[in-house]
């Protein structure tokens, strides 16, 4: 069946107390947004519409790089969730299938909860869940799944009032369904909104059916405010900590990991303390991370081990059995089967091929104020602790560099570089430069 997604994510936030749109703080180093398109995403849509209206922009800016076939559509006022629909529907047009209504906002919903939902034979299909604090959710009146109406809470009866089944906001229906009974909706209500919840009675008015799927309330945590998303963080790093637990991943100190809403470890990795993970980090299996490293847009290949200590940034490609030690950088770099580098580097805009050994202290100079250049090694290679590497630079395979060396030209093949001041010893000078130092030291002392 075909599905579509519609996103809300048209509200202010104004609890966030922040000039960002509410949907695109972050929450797994991934905007909240990326979370609801996430689960979305499971259902392998034909449609992805985001529905946004404050900071409409910066919306779209961040929905195109999570998928660049999401289309963003503007809702100018913010008149309620059935009229935010509304606004998705000419992008829906011709579209048949089912149409799943998430909120930017709500980051848990599992994509096996959506397909329990598609499963459902109803016309109107809404995502319900005991809550052990109802408060201001709207309340579903139902019996047993079949569903008679939402009341809001701030339309509620007294009775109503006291239902603990509660709505997430998540809906299903055909496309032709909303085409047809979201523009009878009105906003003859409390808040004088356009309420999507109305559906439920309108679609039951028309002989249709409605049905309600429940799930654990932990799924439709909503996030309003900066406390709601420090906890939904807690809630997600737990979650994802447990997972790579459960995949065969190897966290010592499981509660100091941090992880990225697309973090991927393979099984027999092993992750020490204070490890964090931003976004778009493949671990393959058996790699070692050690501890307090941070990694970003960075692949790691079997067998290979970071750190302590280690960054790698987006581009830093390590292939298997690479060894990246203590305080060394890599970006945007690519480092060939056994190479290894071990200590204080700076390796980027580099490529190293296969068994190369980079020296403590190697610096690629890829920067000379205004661009950026490319470092080539070789196989086999050897660089000398403390070698600069002015790019764009190539060392040949089998070529080594001398310790302190700032290689400027190009090394050949099997060639050894040296570029550094000559060595020259002075006999016994030594002594008499510390005699002549103490000397004037006890001068000052005594003047
Ligand atoms: C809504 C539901 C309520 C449910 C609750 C769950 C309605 C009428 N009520 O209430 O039954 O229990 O969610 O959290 O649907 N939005 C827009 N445009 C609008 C209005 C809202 O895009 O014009 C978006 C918001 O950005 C938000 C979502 O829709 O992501 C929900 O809106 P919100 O105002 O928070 O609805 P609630 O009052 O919480
Ligand atoms: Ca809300």
């Amino acid at each position: 069946m075909a599905i579509a997604l519609v996103i809300l994510a048209a509200g202010k936030g104004t609890r966030m107390n922040s000039d960002l749109p509410k949907v695109l703080h972050r929450l797994g180093a991934a905007p909240l947004i990326a979370h609801a398109m996430s689960s979305g995403q499971g259902l392998e849509p034909e449609e992805v519409i985001i529905v946004a209206g404050h900071g409409a922009d910066q919306v779209r800016a961040a929905v195109g790089k999570i998928n660049p076939d999401a289309r963003v559509v503007l809702q100018e006022e913010q008149l309620g969730t059935a009229h935010a629909v509304l606004q998705a529907l000419p992008e829906l047009e011709g579209f048949e299938g089912r149409v799943i209504v998430l909120y930017g906002d709500t980051p848990f919903i599992r994509t096996e909860t959506l397909e329990n939902m598609i499963d459902s034979p109803a016309d109107v299909v809404v995502l319900g869940f005991e809550a052990a604090d109802p408060g201001r959710y709207g309340r579903l009146v139902a019996h047993g799944t079949a569903l008679e109406k939402i009341v809001e809470f701030k339309d509620a009866t007294d009775e109503e009032a006291e239902i603990t089944l509660c709505n997430s906001g998540v809906i299903c229906a055909e496309a032709a369904t909303l085409r047809e009974l979201l523009p009878v909706i009105d906003n003859d209500n409390a808040a004088e909104e356009f309420y999507l919840t109305d559906l439920v009675e309108i679609a039951r008015a028309n002989g249709m059916a409605a049905e309600v799927v429940t799930c654990h309330e932990s799924e439709t945590l909503g996030i309003n405010s900066r406390k709601e998303l420090a906890q939904a963080e807690a809630a997600f790093q737990a979650r994802m900590r447990a997972e790579a637990i459960e995949n065969g991943v190897t966290l010592t100190a499981p509660e100091t990991v941090f992880f990225a809403l697309d973090t991927y470890l393979g099984a027999d990795c092993v992750v020490g303390p204070n490890v964090v993970f931003g976004p778009a980090v493949t671990v393959e299996t058996g790699a070692e991370i050690m501890a307090f490293c941070h990694l970003e847009g960075c692949h790691i290949s079997r067998g290979a081990t970071v750190g302590p200590f280690a960054r790698l940034r987006p581009g830093a490609e390590l292939a298997e059995d690479v060894h990246v030690g203590n305080f060394v950088e890599i970006k945007n770099a690519i480092l060939d089967e056994g190479v290894k580098v071990g200590h204080l580097t700076y390796i980027g805009d580099a490529d190293i091929g296969e068994h190369t050994n980079i020296g403590a202290g190697t610096i690629t100079c890829n920067y000379d104020g205004v661009m950026k250049h490319r470092t080539t090694i070789g196989k086999r290679a050897f660089i000398g602790s403390d070698t600069m590497l002015v790019a764009p630079v190539s060392v040949g395979n089998d070529a080594m560099t001398g310790s302190g060396s700032v290689i400027t030209q190009d090394v050949p093949d099997e060639a050894l570089a040296l570029g550094r001041a000559k060595q020259v010893v002075k006999q016994g000078l030594a002594t008499k430069l510390f005699e002549m130092l103490r000397a004037q030291k006890a001068r000052k002392a005594n003047s």
